[in-house]
C-alpha cells in the first residue's frame, strides 16, 4: 500500500475522508426515532441538549451523550442528568448500540422488553425502576458489563442468563430480589465480577461454585445450606449477613475466617488483594474530544500513522459501497488506531472504546 501511495497521498486521503464524513453522515432513520421517542418518553428535558421531538440529526447535531459510528449510534451517555420519566418502548430500533449508560437519574417503571443485538456494557443503576429482569436479557449475547444496582427491582429473578458467556461482570446489589438463584447462572462460564449484596436472595449460592469469579459479594441476603469450597478460590469475598450453615466443623475447609465464623468476621473480606483486580481483563481506554475541533489538531494527530491512513482508506472503499453492516464490521478493525485519534466518526462530547 505506502508504494502505490506515498505517506503524504495517505494523509491527504485520510484528509479528505474527515472532510467528507460531517456531509454524509446524517444518522439512521431508525436510531433517530428511537432517540426522539426516548426524548418524549423521559419528558424532554432541556438538560439534553440539541435532542428534539421532531427532526433534528442526532450524529450530524452532536446531541448530548450521542457517539456515533458513520451514521450508526452505536453510544449513549446520559450518566447523571436527573432524568426522569421512563424508558419508552423503542429502545430496540438502537440496533448498533454497544453501550448504553442511564445511570444515577430517576427514570421508574420497569425495565422494557427491549433487545440491543450488539450491546457490550449496559448500566441501568441509581435509578427507581421496578418490577424484575425482562427476559430479552437473553438475546442480548454480547453483553459484557451489566449494572442494574441500586434500583427498586423485585420479585424473583427469571431463568434470564442463559448464553451470556461474554459477560464477566454483573452487578445486581441493592435492590428488592427475592427468591433463589435460578440455575441459568451455571452457564456464565466468564463472569469475574459478581455482586448481589442488599437483596432478599435465598436458597442455595452452588450455582456459583463453578464460575471463574474473582470477586464476589453476597453479603445480606438469606442464602443458606453449605459454602461451595471452591469459595475459597475467590479473592475478593463477602458472605456475611446470610443463613449458611455455621456448625462447629463448618466450613469444612481453611477458609480465612474458619478460626471464629461469627457474623462480624465474616463480614468483612477476608483477603483483600488488589491484584485481583489488576488483573481483571479490560480494556479501558478514555479520551475526551470537544465539539469543533481544530483542523489544525486534528492534521497533527493524522501524522499518528499510516496505519490510520489504512483505514481511512478501507473507510472509503466501504462508503462507496453505502453498507452500514460493513463500516461498522471495519470499526473492529480499525478501533485500534481509534482509540486515541480523533478520526471523524467520532462525534458528541465524549470517546470512550472500551473493548
Ligand atoms: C453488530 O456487530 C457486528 C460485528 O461487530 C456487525 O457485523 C453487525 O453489523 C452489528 N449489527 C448491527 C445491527 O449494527
Ligand atoms: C456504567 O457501567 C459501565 C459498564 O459497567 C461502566 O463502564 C460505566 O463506567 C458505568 N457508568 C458509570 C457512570 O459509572
Ligand atoms: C454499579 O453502579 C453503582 C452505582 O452507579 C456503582 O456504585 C457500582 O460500583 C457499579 N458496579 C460495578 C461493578 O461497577
Ligand atoms: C421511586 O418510586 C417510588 C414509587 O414507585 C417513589 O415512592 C419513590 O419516591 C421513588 N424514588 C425516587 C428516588 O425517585
Ligand atoms: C468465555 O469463556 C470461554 C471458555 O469458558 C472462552 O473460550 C471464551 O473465549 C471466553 N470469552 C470471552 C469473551 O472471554
Ligand atoms: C421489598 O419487598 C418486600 C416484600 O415484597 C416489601 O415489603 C418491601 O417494601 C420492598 N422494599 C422496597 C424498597 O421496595
Ligand atoms: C451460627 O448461626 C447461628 C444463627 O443462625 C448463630 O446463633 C450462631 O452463633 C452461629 N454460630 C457461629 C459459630 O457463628
Ligand atoms: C474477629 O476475629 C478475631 C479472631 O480471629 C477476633 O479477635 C476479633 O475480635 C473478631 N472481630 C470481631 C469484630 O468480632
Ligand atoms: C496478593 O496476591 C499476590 C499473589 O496472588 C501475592 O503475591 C501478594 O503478596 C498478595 N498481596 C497481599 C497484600 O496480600
Amino acid at each position: 500500500m505506502a508504494k502505490l501511495c506515498p505517506i503524504p497521498c495517505l494523509i491527504t486521503i485520510t484528509f479528505l475522508v474527515i472532510l467528507a464524513f460531517p456531509t454524509s453522515a446524517s444518522t439512521d432513520k431508525s436510531d433517530a426515532q428511537a432517540l426522539r421517542d426516548l426524548y418524549r418518553s423521559l419528558n424532554s428535558p432541556p438538560q439534553l441538549k440539541e435532542w428534539k421531538l421532531n427532526g433534528g440529526d442526532p450524529c450530524e447535531e452532536s446531541w448530548t451523550g450521542v457517539l456515533c459510528f458513520g451514521s450508526s449510534v452505536i453510544h449513549l451517555k446520559l450518566h447523571g442528568l436527573e432524568l426522569t420519566g421512563t424508558l419508552g418502548f423503542d429502545l430496540s430500533n438502537l440496533r448498533s448500540l454497544k453501550q448504553l449508560d442511564l445511570s444515577s437519574n430517576h427514570i421508574h417503571g420497569d425495565i422494557p422488553y427491549f433487545v440491543l443485538p450488539n450491546v457490550t456494557q449496559l448500566n441501568l443503576s441509581g435509578n427507581n425502576f421496578s418490577q424484575s429482569i425482562p427476559y430479552s436479557l437473553v438475546y442480548m449475547k454480547h453483553l459484557r458489563h451489566l449494572n442494574l444496582s441500586h434500583n427498586t427491582l423485585s420479585g424473583p429473578l427469571g431463568d434470564v442468563f442463559n448464553g451470556l458467556e461474554n459477560l464477566i461482570e454483573m452487578d445486581l446489589s441493592f435492590n428488592n430480589f427475592t427468591g433463589d438463584l435460578p440455575t441459568s447462572f451455571k452457564t456464565l462460564t466468564n463472569l469475574t465480577r459478581l455482586f448481589l449484596q442488599g437483596n432478599e436472595f435465598t436458597g442455595s449460592v452452588i450455582f456459583l461454585a463453578n464460575l471463574p469469579l474473582s470477586d464476589l459479594n453476597i453479603e445480606d441476603n438469606h442464602f443458606s445450606g453449605l459454602i461451595p469450597e471452591k469459595f475459597q478460590d475467590i479473592h475478593n469475598l463477602w458472605i456475611g449477613g446470610n443463613r449458611f450453615n455455621n456448625g462447629s466443623n463448618y466450613p469444612p475447609w481453611n477458609f480465612p475466617f474458619d478460626t471464629l465464623p461469627n457474623e462480624q468476621n465474616i463480614t468483612s473480606p477476608p483477603s483483600t488483594n488488589l491484584s485481583a483486580i489488576e488483573s481483571y481483563p479490560s480494556h479501558k481506554v478514555r479520551g475526551h474530544k470537544k465539539k469543533g475541533q481544530g483542523v489544525a489538531g486534528i492534521v497533527l494527530m493524522v501524522g499518528g500513522g499510516t496505519l490510520i491512513a489504512a483505514c481511512a482508506a478501507l473507510f472509503i472503499s466501504i462508503r462507496i459501497h453505502r453498507s452500514r453492516r460493513e463500516i461498522l464490521k471495519s470499526l473492529g478493525s480499525c478501533e485500534g488506531s481509534t482509540r486515541s485519534s480523533p478520526i471523524s466518526i467520532v462525534r458528541g462530547p465524549y470517546i470512550a472504546i472500551n473493548i
